[in-house]
Formats: C-alpha cells, structure tokens, sequence
C-alpha cells in the first residue's frame, strides 16, 4: 500500500482547514510554551494562550476521528515565583469545546540538566496531555509491553497463600492484586510514566522530540497505514517516526526553514527508492510526499 506524507507550510489555524474531517488516527504535538523561545519561533504570551490556542483545538476536534486519539505536549513555567496555570486553564476549555481529557501521561526527563534555585528544584518532566472525542478508542496496549523486570524472580518464587487469590488493598482504595498472575509473564504493561532523556538527535531545532516519544505513542495508538498529525512540526520527528513506522503522516510548520529541512528529507525520488532503514522496513512499500 502507498505511504502518505503531507507537509504543509505556513500558521496551522489556516492549513488544518484543507485536512478532511474525521481523517487523522492519532495527533501528537508539542506548541510553542506560552511566553518561551521567543528569539527562535516566537511565543504566545500567558494570558493569551488559552484564546491562542482554542481555534487549533476546534480544528484538531474535526480532523480527528472518533476512533483518534490527541497528546498534548505542553508544560507551564514559572512567572513571578508561582506556576502559570494556562495548561489547567486550557484543559477546562477543551473539554467546553469537546473534548474528553482522558489521560495525563508523565515525560521525565532521565538527564535533565541539575541548578539550584531557592524555593524550587530542578524541573524533570513535561506533560503529555491525552484528549479524545469519544471514551472508546483505538488504544494497542500489547504494543507497549515492557520486560517485567528482575523483582519477578525473586518475589514468584515461593508464592504464600495469599499470593494465589486476589488480594484487596487494605485501605479501602478498591485496588486488589493475584500476585500468582505474574508467573510465567516476560512482560508487563507500562506505567504511565515515560523516561527519555532530552536529546535532541542533533537537529537543528531548539525543542526537538526524542524519536521515542512519538514512536511510543504511535505505537500505542496506530496501526501501519493509519495516519499521524504534527501541526507544530518542528523539525518532523514525529513525521519521521511515522514514516518509519508505515503510518501516513501529515506534518504543518509556521517557520519556512524548518519546513524546508524536513521538505528534504521526504523528496519524493528519495523515497520511492528508500532501502530499509529501520526495524519497522522490512517490506518494500511505496511513498509519496506531497508538499504544500
Ligand atoms: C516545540 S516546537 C516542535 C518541535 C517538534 N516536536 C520537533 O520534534 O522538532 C514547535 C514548533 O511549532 C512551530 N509553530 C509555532 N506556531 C505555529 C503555528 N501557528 N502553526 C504551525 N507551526 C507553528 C514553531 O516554529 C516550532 O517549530
């Protein structure tokens, strides 16, 4: 089957409007932060953020499908000694317009730079907001399976009689665990914590994603010859990522120099012809890069 790609330049309010409606599997994005990185991309103030970002929103609502799913990268700062609260605000706003907040997934950040400040310390993590249109969506939780770990060979081993029934938590929180359920398990399913480092794959992007990050929501949330949106691309990891991953991808950047790096890397002649490159190559498929 054909891969798509579809790059668009220029203010994501106005390009989303040519993507049909109910079209996109899954969004993942990250914004300008209100008031950061203006020097390179510009920056939305605080207080207008919420009113900046909502005509976004509505549009992502519409090409999103009822099966889709949206992550929000997004992270408030500090202004004057107290955390914004346009991310909270935000999310309140979203649900008005539709939205379901359906989950809260935690980026830490494994190498976070270290520095002292005097009422605070070092900020290790970013949220990734997760919002549908409907409680039921397409979600591949096996796809994210990790190794359960070396705790499992010591605990499994001598199981008590306890161990083998379901055993509810003694504080009433209706939790409950059968420890005997593990036994014989290589894997586990995550939390929903993620630990990446920071790096940014040497692009020539001052906010670049780990390729990890889109490949892991990707993977939980698509299938190949799904498609994947990036309205704020950036320099195109999640573009990339996608494209590696056989999902059609569709990509829209404000900034013409970022737009024509990623342009680059999608030529068409380049990609019908690509040799595989990845663990997810492992079948000739054709690509065609569309660019607007
Ligand atoms: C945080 S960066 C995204 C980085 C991206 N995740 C990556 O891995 O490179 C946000 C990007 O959104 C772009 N941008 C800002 N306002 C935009 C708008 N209204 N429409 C489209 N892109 C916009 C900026 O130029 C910037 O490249």
């Amino acid at each position: 089957m054909e891969l798509k790609t579809d790059l668009y330049l220029g203010d994501c309010r106005e390009e989303l409007k040519k993507i049909p409606g109910s079209s996109v599997d899954l969004i993942v994005t990250s914004p300008p932060y209100a008031d950061q990185r203006q020097s390179t991309y510009g920056g939305v103030k605080v207080d207008e953020y919420v009113e900046w970002f909502l005509p976004v929103s509505k549009e992502l609502l519409r090409v999103l499908k009822p099966t889709g799913t949206f992550i929000l990268n997004i992270k408030e700062k500090v202004v004057g000694g107290e955390r914004s609260t346009y991310v909270m605000e935000l999310i309140l706003e979203m649900r008005k317009q539709g939205w379901l907040w359906t989950e809260e997934f935690i980026w830490h950040k494994k190498n976070c730079f270290p520095g002292k400040w005097s009422n605070r310390f070092r900020d290790a993590w970013e949220r990734l907001l997760q919002f549908n249109k409907e409680k039921k969506f397409n979600m591949y939780q096996d796809a994210v399976k990790v190794p359960i770990g070396d705790w499992a060979k010591d605990r499994l081993k001598n199981l008590s009689k306890t161990d083998k029934i379901r055993d509810n938590a003694k504080n009433g929180s209706g939790f409950g665990k059968n420890v005997s359920n593990w036994v014989g398990k290589e894997t586990v399913y995550p939390t929903n914590v993620i630990h990446l480092a920071t790096e940014c794959n040497n692009k020539n992007h001052s906010a670049a994603f780990p390729r990890e990050l889109p490949e892991w929501f990707i993977k939980l949330f698509t299938r190949e010859n799904d498609t994947v949106l990036d309205p704020f691309m950036g320099s195109g990891t999640t573009i990339e990522v996608a494209n590696r991953m056989r999902r059609n991808s569709i990509g829209i950047e404000i900034v013409s120099g970022y737009y024509e790096e990623v342009k680059q890397q999608f030529s068409p002649t380049e990609y019908y012809l690509m040799e595989p490159i990845a663990e997810y190559e492992t079948a000739d498929h054709k690509r065609r890069c569309a660019v607007r």
